[in-house]
């Protein structure tokens, strides 16, 4: 069934005529929504009603939006399944990755509800006699979320429920393939009781977020996308002096040392590299491995990879999801070629699937026989597309897995304690995966990465504080 989604602006929901469409990846043929073509007109309203409504939320108890992050936070469990099928119809992740990222937007809420009730400021001894110090942290302002369609309701729950808890109001402007799934979260953010104009959503084109970075009362961008959209965001935001705080993804390695256990490295490349399509910034894209597992690894993958189930999203027993749209599975298909191109092999997968229901099937590629100077190694795909590089030992692998312009997530698998706690120091990537997938993160523990993939403060755990506060710092005496 076609929903008809609204802009919400000061607590109302703002209809305007369905003039874009979101598709099933799945059956093409279902439209899950038909959408607003939002523009500049209705974010100068979103940003005027969160910029009323910000003293208001501001000046509330502590209490008071912890109570409502944690109804949001229950009403999204609640409802886990009605939303992971919504989800997974509109993004194409299976209905068990679909309904776990519910749990977890969940859960990010209940845990910022706790954060609300925190103690952020310090007491602090003065250098001079009688004078007492404190430093408080206050909420900024009004902030603007443009978010991402692979996580199409955890991270607007990672970016608002901070800014929320914190005393900020928002403005949400969701990625074009999923946009229903960002509304479903918007109306559970109104029915827990947030005041009108706390947390407003305006759907539409680039045309939004473009709005949004440049607005004058907008004092702080949270950005999660490619690093193309991510620098014009980030350059309009700084030039006016908003904060910017962005996530714009990865070429993340994944280490395979000849001492790994060769079933937890079969086991974290693919789910590293394929589960949810591949369509995380976590993905482990590049394997590197070392010469004496090389091949006993390679036979391993592909023997999993010719039994992994790649079909409709919704079906029981399908691991992988189609990819998301025409444009992504166009840019996938691009590096498939550019990869054979460069020389190397496509030792499994790359082509189009039929399925009962027409969508963007695309079976698990897996290069071999590449190195690290490529374009598949350099640049992130996003799709379901990962390529292994051979090393001949541990040196040669940790070198190359820091050769790379990203820096998110980083993984090795081994069973040497010398090796696993070298890589955990030397990895040059804000996250560390030891025996573990690169992709998959915990909700209340920082994430971010360093060099071209993130920019600004931290995201999520007590580290979010960071970015939406402003510390002020009071001297008294007495
Ligand atoms: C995960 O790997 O669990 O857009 C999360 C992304 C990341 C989130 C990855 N910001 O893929």
């Amino acid at each position: 069934m076609t929903e008809t989604l609204t802009h919400f602006i000061g607590g109302k929901q703002i209809s305007a005529p369905g003039a874009l469409e979101s598709l099933n990846p799945s059956n093409t043929g279902e439209v899950i929504a038909k959408f607003p073509d939002g523009g500049a007109e209705d974010v100068n309203k979103a940003v005027e009603a969160a910029r009323t409504a910000f003293p208001g939320w501001a000046g509330a108890t502590p209490e008071t939006r912890a109570d409502v992050l944690d109804k949001i936070g229950s009403l999204i469990i609640e409802r886990k399944d009605a939303l992971g099928k919504l989800l997974a119809s509109e993004e194409g992740k299976t209905l068990p990755e679909a309904t776990g990222e519910t749990v977890r937007a969940g859960r990010i809420f209940k845990y910022f509800a706790g954060e609300a009730l925190r103690r952020h400021g310090q007491n602090l001894d003065s250098i001079r006699p009688g004078v007492e110090i404190q430093t408080y942290r206050e909420a900024v302002g009004v902030y603007g979320m443009i978010t991402p369609w692979n996580f199409p309701i955890a991270i607007p729950a990672w970016k608002m429920a901070p800014a929320l808890a914190f005393g900020n109001t928002v403005v949400l402007k969701p990625a074009n393939p999923t946009p229903a799934t960002a509304h479903a979260l918007m109306s559970i953010i109104h029915e827990a009781g947030v005041p009108a104009g706390v947390a407003n959503l305006v759907l539409g084109r680039g045309v939004v977020g473009d709005a949004l970075s440049k607005h004058p009362d907008v004092n702080g961008i949270s950005f999660t996308g490619s690093q193309t959209v991510g620098a014009k965001v980030a350059l309009a935001a700084v030039s006016r002096q908003a904060r910017v705080q962005m996530e714009m993804g990865g070429k993340n390695p994944l280490v395979v040392l000849d001492d790994a256990d060769l079933k937890t490295a079969v086991e974290c490349a693919v789910n590293g590299a394929f589960f949810s399509t591949g369509q995380r910034c976590t993905a482990s894209s590049r394997l590197i491995v070392t010469k004496g597992i090389h091949d006993k690894f390679v036979g391993a993958v592909v023997e999993r990879l010719k039994n992994l189930k790649v079909d409709n999203a919704l079906k029981q027993g399908t691991e992988i999801g189609p990819v998301v749209d025409k444009n992504q599975l166009n840019q996938d298909l691009l590096y498939i070629e550019e990869a054979k191109k460069e020389g190397g092999r496509l030792a499994f997968g790359g082509h189009l699937l039929k399925r009962d229901t027409d969508g963007f099937y695309l079976e698990p590629a897996l290069f071999t026989d590449t190195v690290n100077s490529m374009r598949i190694n350099r640049e992130e795909v996003f799709g379901p597309v990962a390529s292994v590089v051979m090393v001949k030992d541990y040196d040669e692998a940790l070198a190359v897995a820091n050769d790379t312009p990203f820096g998110l997530s980083s993984g090795i698998v081994t069973t040497s304690l010398k090796h696993a706690s070298h890589y955990r120091k030397n990895a040059q990537a804000g996250m560390v995966m030891v025996n573990l997938p690169t992709a998959g993160v915990d909700y209340h523990v920082p994430f971010g990465g360093r060099k071209g993939s993130s920019y600004g403060p931290r995201e999520q755990g007590r580290y979010a504080v960071e970015f939406f506060t402003t510390v002020k710092t009071s001297y008294v005496l007495a």
